[in-house]
């Protein structure tokens, strides 16, 4: 078999075979194929797409990759979420504790930023300390004991993703169905967990822009789901505004811990409080959605989240001090506001457009080397339906980079629409895909 024959066929639009997926992806982890080749390879793919017997050899060909997780020691079920990527996605931070305090064992494996949406892990590394290449048994050990674990894609799980993640993440290859589907599922079938609840992002931030997309995208992964016996449910949620008013990493993570005090913005509150009834239901200590909510409704009024975050972080070696003192997060050395120029009402966000703000302030990746500035991003101070007068701030940008900040504040002020007209907000719910079918509300 040749590497150069299989980009051909894809070029071409045909289908590949099992045994040509398994030979790129296996050569490719071992570093027997290189990255030129792998990118043509991508782009095909990218262009011409994958059916779906394609796409489940993919997702197959990648979980053995590595090593597969046996999390047959963690007693009970075992929780995982995963959102298809979006600006300000912070849901991790404060469902993680959530659940954990609601008594399901949630075993969360996260990944770096892609393209212009954030990563759990960059957002982590944020708190000083706070360790993210847990061995095995630590990860077990935490999940037992205290109902949380939160680990990087380390060495050996997945290597095929980690390396393809990096890569399509500079070869403008990210948003397709089929590799995100592969992506996500090779992760989730190689990490162990029993059920998983995707958080399928569509709009202006979310590599599906289309919501028809963002379903087929739930569809294809339910399907992969299924395919290997777990238990999935995929919610469909808006990304048409970046979710919450914080992007980038340090600021997210002081936005999850007030959102933890109970301070936290509507939108954000309400995807959490979905999103965790669903890993209630499926850890099966609820009997319906709306038992769900109201548990971790009192989780939150309580303080028991808060006091389990901050469980968490001491037991993943992270300063706790940081939830009472945000000095102890890396700050950034110039704070600009950004200034409207029109009076109105904020009608809509580009979110991703806000997402590459805050990559070009230093919050995210521009090659694949490049160092995260901890402390950057934006932080927004209109959301869709709050009235604007010109002159007022919308947003401010967070950097170390005093050369980058006229971009960053033109790229904020062109995302913003500004109407005379009174706006209706979106729906930040879309549907639900599940084994028993698609529901769309
Ligand atoms: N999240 C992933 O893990 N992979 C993707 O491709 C996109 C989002």
């Amino acid at each position: 078999m040749r590497m150069y024959d299989i980009i051909a066929k894809k070029r071409d639009h045909m289908e590949l075979s099992a045994e040509e997926i398994a030979y790129w992806i296996q050569g490719y982890t071992k570093g027997e194929i290189p990255d030129y080749q792998s990118s043509a390879l991508l782009m095909s793919i990218f262009l011409n797409g994958m059916n779906q017997q394609e796409t489940a050899d993919l997702t197959m060909a990648m979980a053995a990759s590595g090593e597969q997780l046996d999390l047959s020691d963690i007693r009970g079920i075992k929780v995982d979420k995963h959102s298809t990527g979006g600006v300000g996605d912070k849901t991790t931070l404060i469902l993680g504790p959530l659940v954990a305090s609601a008594g399901v064992s949630v075993a969360k494996m996260s990944g770096r930023g892609l393209g212009h949406t954030g990563g759990t892990i960059d957002k982590v590394e944020s708190i000083p300390g706070f360790n993210t290449q847990l061995k095995k048994e630590e990860f077990i050990y935490n999940v037992n004991n205290i109902g949380i674990a939160l680990a990087g894609q380390t060495g050996n799980l997945v290597p095929a993703d980690k390396k393809l993640y990096a890569l399509r993440d500079v070869t403008a290859t990210v948003n397709n169905l089929s590799l995100i589907a592969s992506s996500i599922m090779s992760k989730k079938i190689a990490s162990g967990s029993d059920a998983i609840v995707l958080d399928v992002k569509t709009g202006s931030g979310a590599f599906m822009k289309d919501t028809e997309e963002a379903f087929q995208l739930a569809q294809e992964m339910i399907r992969i789901g299924i395919g290997v016996g777990r238990e999935v449910v995929a919610v469909i949620t808006d990304m048409d505004q970046p979710l919450g008013y914080a992007v980038g990493n340090s600021v997210e993570v002081i936005e999850s811990i007030e959102t933890l005090k109970g301070n936290g913005p509507q939108d954000l509150i309400e995807l959490c409080l979905i999103l965790g009834s669903y890993m209630l239901l499926m850890g099966k200590v609820v009997d319906n959605i709306e038992e769900g909510e109201s548990i971790l409704r009192k989780k939150l009024s309580s303080g028991k989240a808060l006091k389990k975050f901050e469980e968490w972080i001491a037991h993943q070696g992270g300063n706790i001090g940081v939830i009472n003192d945000y000095h102890l997060f890396p700050k950034s050395e110039y704070i600009r506001p950004v200034i409207a120029k029109d009076t109105g009402t904020v009608a809509s966000i580009d979110s991703e457009r806000v997402g590459i703000a805050s990559l070009l302030s230093g919050a995210g990746r521009i090659t694949k080397e490049s160092q995260i500035d901890l402390g950057a991003g934006i932080i927004l101070q209109k959301k869709i339906g709050n009235k604007v007068k010109s002159g007022e701030a919308i947003a401010e940008i967070y950097t170390n980079d005093a050369s980058k900040i006229n971009e960053i504040e033109e790229t904020v002020l062109s995302a913003y629409k500004i109407s005379q007209q009174p706006v209706q907000p979106r729906k930040l719910i879309h549907g639900i895909v599940s084994k028993e079918g698609t529901k769309r509300f």
